[in-house]
């Protein structure tokens, strides 16, 4: 449900290191992002406390204005794990809650069961420590099995999502869904700047192409989560909150034709 609205852009944190989480959580946030994305599986959500922390007794950003998600690693999802780990994850996050706790893939295989890990992220919803509960990695058909168990909304699925995966047919779904797609690799890990289409829009407008890839996201109510570890990066990620694509360029990549998913890991992916 998007009964909250949620920041147009966030920090993505996956590879960055504890201290360059550190740093990059306390720029990014000085800069006026007010979302940071971690989860288990990045090893620096100590790196975000510590960054987060030193924001909130060094500056006037308070507590509630900041978005800080993460989420419960594959192996983790039964319920006594979920429990388990999550009180591990606050901790070194330093908060006493979480806004979005996600599922991080649907992986089956390892635990993932939509009543009893869902019954345990509703759980943590009650007590307190967790604000919404968000999904990654989720087709329809997954989010419509945990829909039927789950007594709190999903708030948001956080996939794969840039102008060489644009996911016509899982937005359309999230958007009558009042779910949030929060956009991972919004920036084709780099593969942006070489697509031919965003070299000719980021030429016309002086931007960079991962502007005209955040732009285009933006523009359709998508959030993306462009992971840096530069101010330079973080600071020119943030700016495509200024770019305004004209139609035609938007149209232009909504027609690329060619299409290339970059996450897709055996066992734990679901069928697309
Ligand atoms: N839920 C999931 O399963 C899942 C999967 C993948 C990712 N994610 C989340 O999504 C976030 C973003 O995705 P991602 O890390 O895969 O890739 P991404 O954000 O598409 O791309 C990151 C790469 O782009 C570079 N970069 C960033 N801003 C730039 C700029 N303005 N100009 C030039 N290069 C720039 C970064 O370099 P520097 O670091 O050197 O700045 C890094 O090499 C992750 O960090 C993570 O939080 C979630």
């Amino acid at each position: 449900m998007k009964e909250q609205k949620l920041p147009k852009i966030g920090l993505g944190t996956w590879q960055l290191k504890p201290d360059e989480a550190k740093k990059s959580t306390i720029e990014a946030i000085k800069m006026g992002y007010r979302f940071i994305d971690t989860a288990q599986a990045y090893k620096n959500e100590q790196g975000i406390g510590d960054g987060v922390k030193e924001i909130l007794e060094t500056t006037n950003t308070k507590r509630n204005q900041l978005i800080i998600a993460t989420k419960i690693f594959v192996f983790n999802l039964c319920k006594r794990r979920v429990f388990k780990t999550f009180a591990k994850s606050i901790k070194k996050l330093q908060l006493d809650y979480v806004d979005i706790l996600y599922v991080h893939w649907p992986a089956f295989w390892f635990g993932y069961n939509h009543k009893k890990t869902l019954a345990a992220f509703s759980k943590l919803v009650d007590n307190g420590q967790v604000k919404h509960i968000g999904v990654s990695n989720f087709t329809p058909k997954l989010i419509e099995e945990a829909k039927q168990v789950c007594d709190k909304p999903i708030f948001v699925n956080q996939v794969e999502h840039h102008p060489l995966l644009r996911q016509k047919k899982l937005r359309e779904y999230l958007n009558k869904n009042n779910i949030h797609l929060v956009a991972y690799s919004p920036l084709a890990r780099g593969k942006v700047f070489s697509i031919p289409e965003l070299n000719d829009i980021a030429k016309k407008y002086a931007v960079s192409e991962a502007q005209v890839s955040l732009s285009w996201i933006i523009d359709h109510g998508a959030i993306p989560i462009p992971k840096a570890t530069s101010v330079a990066h973080i600071k020119d990620n943030y700016e495509a909150l200024n770019l305004t694509l004209d139609k035609q360029d938007i149209e232009k990549i909504n027609n690329i034709n060619r299409e290339k998913r970059l996450l897709n890991p055996p066992i734990i992916k679901p069928k697309w």
